[in-house]
């Protein structure tokens, strides 16, 4: 299996603070990797400099086996990496069929800023994949709804949905739960995951409920204090001692408070 991911060594600094060092990970090409970690270990961090959002103060990223360290986040996107963020990026006074329509057009448009800007979003490729995605994400139904009249659970698929526009090889979940009840966010990861493998799309997704984790991950990393202290299967990292000493108790510290 080739690899679509090779992080090498990186480390982001903000003045004094270490956000993240000596992170280097190998992601095998269609692998669910689960980011674990307590708030401030870097999750986001390492995210961000994936994506172009941040540039790493070292170390290097490779994206099939294209050197992508530093690019500005805009050509990291045409190169087939994409993301959602902890909070929906939806727009809230469109219905749901006009977001993934503008979402479409826009990924769909490889050529300059004017192009992208003025595409019509009822172009014939855009209004296809736009329906064909929120068959994907189970939310056809709310497709005359206006996103801001979504429930959470709603927004999150359509968020995630827009965020796959385009086919990206390559997506990360920034904590695509968070703010979901417990009792719903299963069954949200359940129609996340099943679409993102339809699409045959590699997946990086931080979450802290463990219980979402050791079902959908096929191997975790954990983060604590800016490092990964564990790179296994679930199950494997669940069990290390490391693991249940630094982060599970504030796991479920953060858990609780979540739902509190
Ligand atoms: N833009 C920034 N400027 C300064 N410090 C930052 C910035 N972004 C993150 N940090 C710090 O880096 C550390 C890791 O943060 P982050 O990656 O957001 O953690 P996580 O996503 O795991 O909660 C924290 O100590 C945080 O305060
Ligand atoms: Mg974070």
């Amino acid at each position: 299996m080739s690899d679509i991911l090779v992080v090498r060594d990186i480390e982001k600094t903000f003045g004094a603070v270490v956000a993240a060092r000596d992170i280097s990970v190998v992601v095998p090409v269609h692998q669910t990797v689960g980011i674990i970690g307590a708030n401030g270990a870097g999750k986001t961090t390492f995210v961000n400099m994936i994506t172009g959002h941040l540039t790493p103060s070292k170390g290097s990223i490779h994206f099939e086996n294209k050197d992508i360290t530093g690019l500005p986040s805009r050509d990291i996107v045409r190169l087939g990496i994409s993301r959602s963020f902890q909070v929906a990026q939806v727009f809230p006074t469109m219905t749901v069929l006009e977001n993934m329509r503008i979402a479409s057009a826009i990924a769909n448009s490889r050529d300059s800023i004017l192009d992208r800007l003025f595409r019509p979003i009822d172009a014939p490729g855009a209004v296809v994949e736009a329906d064909a995605a929120l068959d994907l994400f189970q939310i056809a139904r709310y497709r005359h709804a206006k996103a801001v009249t979504l429930p959470q659970g709603v927004r999150k698929l359509l968020d995630i949905a827009m965020a796959v526009a385009g086919s990206p090889r390559l997506l990360l979940l920034d904590e695509p739960t968070s703010g979901i009840s417990i009792e719903e966010k299963f069954g949200l990861m359940e129609v996340v995951m099943s679409a993102l493998k339809t699409r045959r799309i590699t997946v990086l997704f931080v979450e802290h409920d463990m219980e979402i984790v050791g079902r959908f991950a096929d191997r975790v990393l954990a983060f604590y204090d800016g490092t990964v202290i564990a790179d296994a299967p679930p199950k494997a990292v669940l069990a290390d001692p490391k693991v249940q000493t630094l982060i599970s108790g504030t796991q479920r510290a953060h858990v609780g408070q979540a739902d509190a």
